[in-house]
């Protein structure tokens, strides 16, 4: 399995949906750092489902337990172990989903590769809920970002095609009425980050953020400044021009999106994901008996968000935050 990532740090992630707890390692924090476990729970709160009326009814605290690697709030070079208690799992909502896969979800992939090994319950390790101890590894990042002057805000920039606040709202809403699902857009920017971070070809800053974001279930696409745009643009329109400045040069425009030849150029890193609408759905759909291979009519029981884009934008902060601060440790580390 996939579980880890990075190459200065290396977080990996473990538990499933209904286990008894979810959680994450990350190893080679330097020691000495302080972490402010009040901040990093204000952090999991954005993410946490159970808020309002339009997100998934779990209820979740999402309180991170460190139970290694910190002492007193302080890292001590030890790896950084913290677990969040799955307090509301309800696998009886799933029981009827266990031999009949969820279109879009990955049950039906989970079967193929781990068969009756896998966990069917809420998706087990390719659930939603794996995001938090995401956030957990990405918050313990943002701050440490936060110190070298480097600040990452994400936000939904379009849902089911509206940019609209009130009509992204409204978007969903009918969604959930209709016993369906809306996806969208998540737009990040990472600002402070210096000049040279990443390498050219497999291990750019492009390929890293991209490798860390698609760890977020849902995303089915990334664009960097322009991105998709920058194909029906004229090299005029597209190119950043340079000015001389006082300190080196200056970007006359972003269009790049901070990043050149996988390299960061010194300017906000702009990046935009895509979302898909949440596969569990109310409105009934096709799928097969795995035990029998009949067809049936599926529609999905449960507690699930209508749309997960709003709890997704601090998860996208979180991947930004992780995929640069192991790029910056590069360059202290002199590789
Ligand atoms: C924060 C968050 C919450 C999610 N909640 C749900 C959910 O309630 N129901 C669901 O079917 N999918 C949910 N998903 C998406 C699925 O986990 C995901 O679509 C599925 O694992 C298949 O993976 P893929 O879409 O990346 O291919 C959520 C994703 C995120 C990021």
């Amino acid at each position: 399995m996939g579980c880890s990532y990075g190459e200065n740090i290396r977080i990996t992630v473990f538990g499933q949906s209904h286990s008894t707890a979810v959680g994450v390692t990350i190893d080679g924090i330097p020691a000495g750092e302080r972490i402010d476990c009040d901040r990093l729970c204000a952090f999991l709160f954005r993410r946490s489902p159970g808020k309002g009326g339009l997100s998934s009814e779990r209820k979740e605290s999402d309180t991170p337990e460190f139970i290694s690697g910190l002492v007193n709030g302080m890292t001590c070079g030890a790896p950084l172990t913290a677990i969040i208690q799955n307090e509301d799992a309800r696998p009886g909502d799933y029981e009827e989903l266990k031999n009949i896969p969820r279109p879009g979800h990955a049950d039906l992939t989970a079967w193929i590769k781990y068969g009756e090994a896998r966990d069917w319950r809420g998706g087990g390790y390719f659930s939603g809920r794996m995001t938090a101890p995401l956030c957990v590894a990405g918050g313990v990042c943002l701050q440490l970002l936060e110190r070298k002057g480097i600040r990452i805000e994400a936000r939904a920039s379009k849902i089911a095609g509206a940019a609209d606040p009130d009509d992204m709202e409204r978007a969903i809403r009918a969604a959930k009425e209709e016993g369906d699902s809306v996806g969208g857009i998540v737009e990040c920017v990472a600002s402070g980050v210096p000049a040279g971070l990443g390498d050219p070809m497999f291990n750019g800053l492009e390929n890293r953020i991209s490798q860390i974001v698609f760890a977020i279930p849902a995303v089915k696409g990334i664009e960097f400044g322009e991105g998709f745009t920058a194909a029906g643009l004229r090299g005029s329109e597209n190119n950043d021009e340079y000015l001389p400045g006082y300190n080196g040069i200056i970007f006359a425009s972003n269009h790049c999106g901070g990043i050149l030849g996988g390299i960061s150029t010194g300017e906000p890193i702009v990046f935009r994901t895509a979302f898909k609408p949440t596969p569990s759905i109310g409105k009934k759909q096709r799928s097969v008996d795995l035990t029998t291979m009949e067809p049936v009519m599926l529609s999905v029981p449960g507690r699930h968000d209508a749309c997960i884009v709003p709890r997704a934008v601090p998860v996208v902060e979180a991947a930004a935050a992780i995929a640069i601060y192991d790029s910056l440790l590069a360059i202290k580390l002199g590789k």
